[in-house]
């Protein structure tokens, strides 16, 4: 039997949806039956996704779009609107590991701004940018945050994770803010995700510590972040707000997460010898 999350026909925003969780976010709404827009800076890769999205049979609108920028933020939910007549789910997926230089010990002022921008007011803008569409039918928001808000990444990428603490704490103060008006803001955290970058750029050694550290004993695929983020955006979780879920397979829980794993094999081991 399948879970029926009431989004046949509704209309869905995500931000930053061109490729990897965003884009998968974008495939998973557009199978649920929702109409789907999407938005990243380059215009290409727009039109290519919307191709993508259109060929799973979606009615989808694509606009190039900087959501660190206010005015392009709420020019892009009003063309959405203006499209499809309502907004009911919106997904600030919109966010980056912007990280300092090699041999570089402070953040410059440039940089700082940046990061913050990509990883803080482009949430702030989106849920903002939402609520002007779900205020007077209700709605729901999921901001992406990251597990690194919780276990945040000591060195080059310093500020992602107080940043992306910030993304949690965001989407339970616009939880309550929004809540009379029947609009739900909710978070999640992915752990390490499979996308094109991370496949590209994540060498063998690296790729070791982050499995050893998981309880899954692997990373994530992109349509496992995907739907639990569709599972926010619609009517299955219509009691659930201002809550953050972490999607990472069990990482950065336990000191030992590969126990089950060494144990598991000793006994197999041992049984083989036996037989
Ligand atoms: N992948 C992971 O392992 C992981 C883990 C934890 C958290 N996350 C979070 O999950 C989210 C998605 O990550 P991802 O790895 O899927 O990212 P990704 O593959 O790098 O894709 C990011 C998307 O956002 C767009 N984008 C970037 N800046 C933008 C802006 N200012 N305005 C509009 N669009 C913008 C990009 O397209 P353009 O460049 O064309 O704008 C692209 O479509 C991010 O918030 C990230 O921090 C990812």
């Amino acid at each position: 039997m399948t879970m029926d999350l009431g989004l046949k026909g509704t209309v869905a925003v995500v931000t930053g949806a061109s490729m990897g969780i965003g884009l998968a976010t974008a495939k998973e709404l557009v199978q649920e039956g929702a109409r789907v827009a999407i938005c990243s800076r380059d215009a290409g890769r727009v039109a290519a996704a919307v191709r993508q999205l259109e060929e799973l049979g979606g009615q989808v609108y694509g606009e190039a779009v900087d959501m660190c920028d206010e005015q392009s933020a709420y020019r892009f939910a009003q063309n959405v609107y203006d499209r499809f007549g309502q907004i009911d789910s919106w997904v600030n997926n919109v966010g980056a590991q912007l990280t300092k230089g090699e041999d570089e010990e402070e953040y410059s002022d440039a940089l700082l701004e940046r990061i913050y921008a990509v990883c803080f007011k482009s949430a702030v803008f989106g849920c903002q940018a939402a609520f002007r569409y779900m205020k007077d039918r209700g709605g729901s928001i999921v901001n992406i945050s990251s597990l690194g808000a919780r276990c945040p990444t000591i060195g080059k990428a310093t500020l992602y994770g107080p940043l992306k603490a910030a993304v949690c704490r965001l989407s339970l103060t616009m939880a309550g803010e929004y809540a009379a008006y029947g609009v739900r803001v909710n978070c999640v955290m992915p752990g390490y995700t499979m996308t094109e970058f991370n496949s590209a750029h994540t060498d063998s050694q690296t790729m070791r510590a982050i499995c050893e550290g998981t309880m899954m004993n692997r990373p994530g695929r992109v349509e496992e972040v995907a739907r639990p983020i569709v599972f926010l955006c619609g009517n299955g979780s219509a009691f659930i707000t201002g809550e953050s879920l972490e999607v990472s397979g069990g990482r950065g829980l336990t000191l030992n997460a590969m126990f089950s794993y060494e144990e598991k094999a000793r006994k197999e081991k041992k049984e083989a010898i036996l037989r």
